[in-house]
């Protein structure tokens, strides 16, 4: 079969890279991909964005299945547009992806649905937020409604930050109409994991755990990025707690969305905080975590192409898939300045060295071949994925292969996976 992948990032690498090992995919594109993904797929210079433009392209290439991976199309419609035109696609309906295209939509649906998240009010009056705040106290934390790219939450450690908090969404437009609306939350303490279920509208897979570290510095110190790098599993993420999130979380938040008429179909992403008093959901995605998925992808061995078409086709109920034991580890390296400005085009070598090493791949986000040169072209440029029997092994191989890459204009965090490490360290005597 004929299959399309639309996005560009590291994620969609990963997804590429898994797909072409199917033998059930004939022929991969990818829009718009990257210069890594070039290995994968044909690339099509169409932006993921283009909705006009991935239908047409879709339909003029009797392309049999798309795979979405980012949320912005999604929450723009392009599953419900390319469902029209007849192609089956794995992702959610533009009605489904409000529960992350807006995060009062999502907050709404969770307490109708009786899932465990932090206590909220919804604003769209300045005054009524900041006396909410006042009542509230600090720490809280203040959260565009709508998609600013990540950047709008803000946690907030006195009540004076959170009132500014609010005067830069709704008064100063920082994040534009995505501040039209804003939500306040309670703060919560404990350690945060990434959870995925694969959903057919009415059934869900659970896939393994997976860890990220958002934060740009070592230590998790510093501002908040897309993912500097990540690990599976999650040692935190237990079976009992694994079946506790799939029976309090999941499972009422896909049911109540098909009751709504609003059936979820494709990758539902869990952002948890799991504390001493229990667990509660902080957000959902629609959409693989980056840089999750990578080492998700690296772990997986079974065929990843027919669950993502029994989700599309509603057939979950008794799917299965298969993993490697083997622990699983990525190391972002990003461009000098992210997630502030950053320079683009500076010249990468030394991947295929990295490749070279047992079990190593390199997945590409923002980068661009420049003739014979690698160069980057994005804030997240690389994405280096080793395997190893624990995470502490993982660890050392990923960073062994980052040694290899010779990038200047590049940086990455030297201590991806330290939760994971302590743990294997205090149980190993
Ligand atoms: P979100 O986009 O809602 O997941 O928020 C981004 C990040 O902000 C999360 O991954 C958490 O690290 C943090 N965060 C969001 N909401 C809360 C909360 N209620 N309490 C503590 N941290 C939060
Ligand atoms: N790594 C977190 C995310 O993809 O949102």
């Amino acid at each position: 079969m004929k299959v399309l992948v639309v996005g560009g990032g590291g994620r969609e690498h990963a997804l590429c890279w898994s797909i072409a090992a199917s033998p059930l995919c004939d022929k991969l594109y990818c829009a718009p991909g990257n210069a890594g993904i070039a290995r994968e797929a044909e690339c099509v210079p169409i932006g993921a964005e283009n909705i006009e433009g991935l239908v047409a392209f879709a339909s003029d290439n009797a392309i049999d299945f798309v795979v979405v991976g980012p949320e912005a199309p999604l929450v723009m419609g392009l599953a419900d547009e390319l469902r029209t035109a007849g192609i089956k696609t794995f992702g959610p309906s533009a009605a489904a992806a409000q529960i992350e295209g807006s995060k009062a939509y999502m907050k709404d649906l969770l307490t109708k649905s009786g899932v465990p998240t932090a206590a909220y009010g919804r604003f769209t009056d300045i005054a009524a937020a900041k006396a909410y705040i006042t009542e509230q106290g600090a720490p809280i934390v203040v959260k565009t409604d709508g998609l600013a790219a990540g950047k709008g939450v803000i946690l907030c450690d006195t009540v004076a930050e959170a009132h500014a908090a609010v005067d830069s969404m709704m008064t100063d437009k920082t994040f534009g109409d995505a501040g039209n609306e804003i939500v306040i939350e309670e703060f919560l303490d404990g350690e945060e994991a990434s959870f995925f279920a694969l959903v057919d509208g009415t059934n869900a897979l659970p896939l393994i755990s997976a860890q990220d570290h958002k934060a740009v510095g070592d230590g998790d110190t510093g501002p908040n990025t897309g993912g500097m790098g990540a690990y599976s599993p999650a040692p935190v993420m237990t079976d009992a707690l694994t079946d506790e999130v799939m029976e309090k979380i999941i499972a009422p938040t896909v049911k109540t969305m098909a009751d709504m008429g609003t059936p979820y179909v494709g990758v539902l992403f869990a952002g948890l905080m799991i504390s001493k008093a229990g667990i509660k959901i902080l957000e959902y995605n629609v959409r693989f975590g980056d840089p999750e998925c990578q080492v998700l992808m690296r772990r997986l061995k079974s065929d990843i192409l027919p669950a993502l078409i029994a989700a599309a086709d509603g057939q979950l109920d008794r799917f299965n898939l298969r993993w490697h034991d083997d622990a699983a580890m990525i190391v972002v390296m990003a461009a000098n300045g992210y997630p502030g400005a950053y320079e683009k085009g500076s010249e990468i070598k030394g991947v295929d060295a990295a490749e070279n090493q047992d079990e190593v791949v390199v997945f590409h986000a923002g980068t661009k071949a420049d003739g014979d040169k690698l160069t980057a072209s994005g804030g997240r440029v690389l994405g280096v994925t080793a395997m190893g029997a624990s995470v502490t092994e993982a660890q050392a191989n990923a960073y062994k292969a980052v040694e290899a890459v010779e990038w200047p204009g590049g940086f990455c965090r030297r201590d991806i996976g330290w939760r994971a490490v302590d743990r294997e360290t205090k149980a190993s005597p």
